[in-house]
């Protein structure tokens, strides 16, 4: 890590918002933080009054750490504020969403449509028995139906649990177990890298083992027959035929501020994902709130969030935010490279995106593919840009800024997590200086410290982030386990939330994220728990043990490699690394596939038993300490430890 803290610290370049940015921002100076720290709470409030409320709250906020409530005694419904207001308001035939499947083929749905869809599809949910606290689980593509079934659930009050298309049978029917979910929502299939995606195969095969799953509703996206599949009869349902006698009458069900509105599961330290719990009132403003300043959205703005909404991004920034506040979005179904590299260029210039939000590790695989592709389209729509999900290399921002924001955009480069609901560290365009690599200062309202293990402030230099006081957005709790939340966020310190983070901050008080401090790696933007793997790969017959850590990766920026110490019974092989890989991709999911398997005859061990990654990640990256194919000779890794510690020493 202190190699990244010299890198980072070492990048002095400043941009300020340019005049004609500030000129037309919601936000132009720093009025709103010093206002919000005044008073947070009434800064909150004047947030929440922005939703429409069916009822109003009657005190803004109750905490008994860990828990907190938002805007107690309040009714409001999150797909109402999505969609129904903006229709009252006149916004009915203003564009809501403009679709692009991969193969080319396009939908655009106004809010109107948007409305009429959602309300029929309720009224079809609620036909097939589920009701409101019922938990419905969803595996789609990306295509409208998705944002469409999202916002269904929450008009009926029924929690969704969207599982990212590209997770396994297993890791499907683990989530749906865990919350019992009652009814699955799929697809037949789903384009990616002009490859079939066979999702309700997938679900076939997790439905094996999820006993409390009552109906299927499929949504037939292979309009020509490229997959067909198996549909049982009683218990699932095309998507189309529910729809074909559904009324598009179905108020929406006002809901109490702290009613549950989804559970999303991520990675921790355990082999077993968490459940993250968001309720209405408090993560609808935090959502609105992020959305209209960080993107600094106007009503003329093409917004368009590349995330999947499998995962928090999605939620929070394709269907919750923008939705709220009546934005034009793009959504897009398909890989960056399909059918060639210059897809999401094309897209930008198609639709005149103007406000473009993506991930480093994307920004990262541009890079490689080469600044000709963006220069071959027309950007000169493109406003603001943003970057989220890991810190963002000073190389990879400085790209960023060049080659697609044409040297204009503003980067927000905005740090926060599945568990804080909405963006939380970040830069407001029109008001914040930027330093490339750096998410700058805590959006108002939120209160970001650095923390020792003990608890003491840190103003300048490195210690672990840490939120210390509550926020309306904020996790309510992992379903099913208040000792488990508890002990991940709130154990470090006394009422405080402790994020895994590792941070420095600069003399400007800018914080640096550098990255996980936990068992928990960031592989292309995404978390995966090194415990997750070592379990998957424990599961196979010919493993006794294994021990998984993260190595640097130019384009994923975190790759997978994995120890393994085979059974007496097996012998290393090619062919099983193959199969040792393509088992953890059955277990988990093709984002948890091992980059590297060494296979060792033992694994270094600290007196107490702990292993010792470091070492481990120093073997993987093939650092100093010798031959890896050796590692099958037992005293390989006693020497390697004595020689470690000793240069340690
Ligand atoms: C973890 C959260 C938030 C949506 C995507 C990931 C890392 C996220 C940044 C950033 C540095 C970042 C952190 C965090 N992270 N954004 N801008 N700079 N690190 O959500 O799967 O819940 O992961 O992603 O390590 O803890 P997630």
């Amino acid at each position: 890590m202190s190699d990244t803290i010299d890198h980072l610290l070492q990048e002095k370049r400043v941009f300020e918002p340019s005049p004609e940015f500030k000129a037309q921002a919601h936000v132009k100076d720093d009025t709103p933080y010093r206002e919000a720290e005044k008073d947070r709470l009434a800064y909150w409030e004047d947030w929440a009054k922005q939703l429409d409320w069916f009822e109003p709250w009657t005190k803004t906020l109750e905490w008994e750490p860990p828990y907190s409530k938002w805007f107690i005694g309040g009714k409001l419904n999150a797909c109402y504020n999505c969609v129904d207001r903006h229709v009252k308001n006149g916004l009915g035939d203003k564009v809501a969403l403009i679709w692009e499947g991969e193969p080319g083929d396009r939908r655009d749905l106004t809010y109107s449509e948007v409305l009429e869809e959602v309300s029929k599809f309720a009224n079809a949910l609620k036909k097939l028995g589920v009701q409101k606290g019922d938990r419905v689980a969803l595996y789609m593509p990306m295509i409208p139906e998705l944002a469409l079934a999202v916002l269904a659930c929450a008009r009926i009050g029924a929690p969704h649990s969207v599982v990212f298309g590209g997770f396994s049978a297993t890791s499907l029917s683990d989530r749906i177990v865990d919350q019992e979910a009652k009814m699955l929502i799929t697809a037949d299939a789903g384009w990616r890298r002009g490859k079939v995606l066979p999702l309700k195969a997938t679900c076939d095969e997790a439905l094996k083992n999820s006993p409390s799953i009552e109906n299927v509703v499929v949504v037939n996206r292979m309009k020509n027959g490229e997959a067909p599949i198996d549909m049982k009869e009683g218990r699932d349902h095309w998507y189309h035929d529910l729809m074909a006698d559904a009324s598009s009458d179905c108020p929406a069900e006002p809901m109490d501020s702290e009613d549950l509105l989804y559970i999303l599961y991520t990675s921790g330290t355990t082999g077993k994902p968490k459940g993250i719990m968001h309720t209405t009132g408090g993560y609808m403003t935090g959502v609105y709130a992020t959305t209209k300043w960080v993107f600094d959205l106007k009503p003329e703005d093409v917004f368009w969030c590349t995330a999947d909404i499998g995962w928090v991004t999605g939620h929070s920034y394709i269907v919750y935010g923008p939705m709220a506040n009546a934005a034009t979005q793009v959504m897009y179904e398909g890989a960056p490279d399909s059918p060639s590299r210059d897809r999401f260029w094309k897209i930008c210039a198609d639709h005149g995106v103007t406000v473009f939000y993506t991930a480093p590790t994307a920004i990262r695989a541009f890079m490689k593919w080469g600044h000709d592709l963006p220069a071959q389209h027309d950007l000169s729509k493109l406003r603001l840009l943003g970057s989220v999900g890991e810190p963002i290399n000073p190389e990879a921002w400085i790209w960023y800024h060049k080659n697609i924001g044409g040297e204009k955009c503003p980067i927000v480069d905005t740090w926060w997590q599945t568990e804080t609901g909405a963006i939380m560290i970040t830069p407001l365009p029109g008001a914040v200086k930027t330093k490339p690599g750096s998410a700058t200062k805590a959006f108002p309202g939120i209160e970001a410290k650095l923390l020792t293990d003990e608890g003491k402030e840190v103003e300048k230099g490195g210690g672990y982030l840490s939120i210390s006081s509550p926020w309306p957005s904020m996790l309510r709790g992992i379903y099913g386990d208040p000792q488990r939340f508890k002990d991940t966020y709130w154990s470090k310190w006394d009422g405080i939330y402790f994020p895994g983070d590792g941070c420095t901050r600069d003399e400007d008080g800018y914080f640096w994220i550098l990255g996980r401090v936990d068992d928990v790696m960031n592989v292309a933007g995404h978390r995966i728990g090194t415990m997750e793997v070592e379990s998957a790969l424990v599961d196979h017959q010919s493993v006794a043990e294994s021990a998984v850590v993260g190595i640097p990766h130019d384009v994923k920026g975190t790759a997978i490699a994995a120890f393994v110490i085979l059974k007496d019974s097996a012998e290393p092989s090619d062919d099983l690394e193959k199969e040792l890989k393509q088992h953890v991709v059955e277990q988990i999911g093709a984002i948890a596939r091992p980059e590297k398997i060494m296979f060792t005859a033992d694994l270094p061990k600290t007196r107490s038993g702990k292993i010792m990654r470091r070492l481990l990640r120093d073997i993987a990256e093939g650092k100093t300490l010798g031959d890896t194919t050796t590692l099958a000779d037992p005293t390989v890794v006693e020497s390697l430890k004595n020689r470690y510690e000793d240069k340690e020493g």
